[in-house]
């Protein structure tokens, strides 16, 4: 892992010409992940029942809605809307046919929408959706929307003019028989969002990050760092001004069989989010109880944790708990991380979970890509993929 500065050429980009420092894009944090699902009913319920979030707004036919059905599920500050369509025409359907489940809209809380939007637009981004004013009687918000990697937009959102369920059109949540008001799984907030991109073209997304977004590039790991017998990537990590929204992005490189990555790439039909990280202040607690609900993780070695305290020194976790929960630990020059990834959600070997618990480090457990890899790759082999 190095540190490195943006760079930036040759992407089709205008020159940036903000740092870090001239924030011209603020943002406030995570507002919802959007995700198109098959069947929004059934997806909500195995959000609530498997990884403790609570169903709080629904819109649909009985709603007034005639074109998609919509659950909101949240726990902590994290909300994930999930969203079907009711005809074969409606975009969601489409998105699924081609993907399978995935994360279609990242939506990003900002101070001001449209001045977030007109700043992305006047340094290249593609328009996904103009501005536009959502209202009803619990009050108004506005929203505008980019185009991000794939077919994934990048939403901008200020709702603090509104007072409503989410937004118009939703209702509170009916109870999803015996999801609604489940027990919390101690998720906090999502620490981080992962695109797989395709070979070539991580600099380009870097690049849109930087340039379009203010963005800044906080470390790199490369195909020696991150490399198997099988399977290598390379990965930068973009962060925006305040540095609390973090979108690491991958690329395959040259590997010997085909890559995670690119096993991805195939199965999700184009580039798109590989993994969303959901913090947690209590990894130990939450994972057991992710496990009691079925929620199925990657294999560790137990070789793992043989050197594991030789590796990352002395943390507050007993290392037998961690090994029994399958719970991997890194650290930087700032402290030390624990993570845990879990299989895929869905049939396609695509979209994965990852929960992470911070302990000052800042990083991304790079010292675990390796045996992750190896862990990933076992699985991969068993679908036949490798
Ligand atoms: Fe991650």
């Amino acid at each position: 892992m190095s540190l490195v500065t943006t760079e930036t050429n040759g992407t089709g980009y205008p020159a940036a010409t903000a740092g870090a420092d001239d924030d011209f894009c603020p943002i406030l944090g995570f507002d919802h992940l959007e995700l198109y699902v098959g069947n929004a009913k059934q997806s909500a319920a195995y959000y609530c029942h498997a990884f403790g979030f609570e169903c709080t707004a629904v819109r649909g036919l009985e709603t007034g809605e005639r074109a998609r059905a919509s659950y909101l599920v949240e726990q902590g500050d994290i909300r994930l809307l999930l969203t079907s369509g009711l005809h074969s025409s409606h975009h969601a359907a489409r998105s699924v046919r081609r993907h399978g489940d995935s994360v279609a809209v990242i939506a990003l809380s900002v101070p001001d929408a449209d001045a977030a939007f007109d700043a992305a637009v006047a340094r290249g981004a593609e328009v996904a959706a103009a501005p536009e004013t959502a209202a009803d009687e619990h009050g108004r918000f506005r929203h505008a929307s980019i185009r991000l990697y794939g077919d994934c937009v990048l939403q901008f959102i200020d709702r603090r003019g509104y007072g409503g369920v989410f937004g118009p059109g939703f209702q509170a949540a009916p109870v999803i028989p015996g999801a609604a008001g489940g027990s919390s799984c101690g998720l906090v907030a999502i620490d981080h969002v992962v695109a797989n991109v395709e070979l070539g073209r991580m600099n380009e997304w870097v690049a849109f990050f930087s340039q379009v977004l203010g963005f800044s590039q906080l470390v790199h790991f490369d195909d020696e760092a991150i490399s198997t017998e099988y399977s290598a990537l390379m990965s930068k990590v973009m962060q925006d001004g305040t540095g609390t929204i973090k979108f690491p992005i991958n690329e395959p490189a040259e590997g010997r069989k085909k890559s995670q990555i690119e096993e991805f790439l195939e199965f999700h039909e184009g580039p798109g989010v590989q993994h969303v990280a959901c913090r947690t202040n209590d990894i130990l607690g939450t994972v057991s109880r992710l496990r009691e609900n079925g929620v199925e993780f990657l294999h560790v070695p137990a070789a793992y944790y043989e050197d594991l305290e030789q590796r990352v020194g002395k943390i507050d976790e007993p290392i037998d708990r961690l090994a029994e929960l399958g719970i991997l630990a890194d650290r930087d020059e700032d402290g030390y991380l624990l993570q845990i990834f879990t299989k895929p959600v869905e049939d396609r070997p695509t979209l994965f979970y990852e929960i992470i618990e911070r302990h000052g480090a800042t990083g991304f457990g790079a010292g675990n890509f390796k045996s992750l890899f190896v862990a990933l790759e076992r699985e991969q082999a068993a679908r036949g993929n490798l």
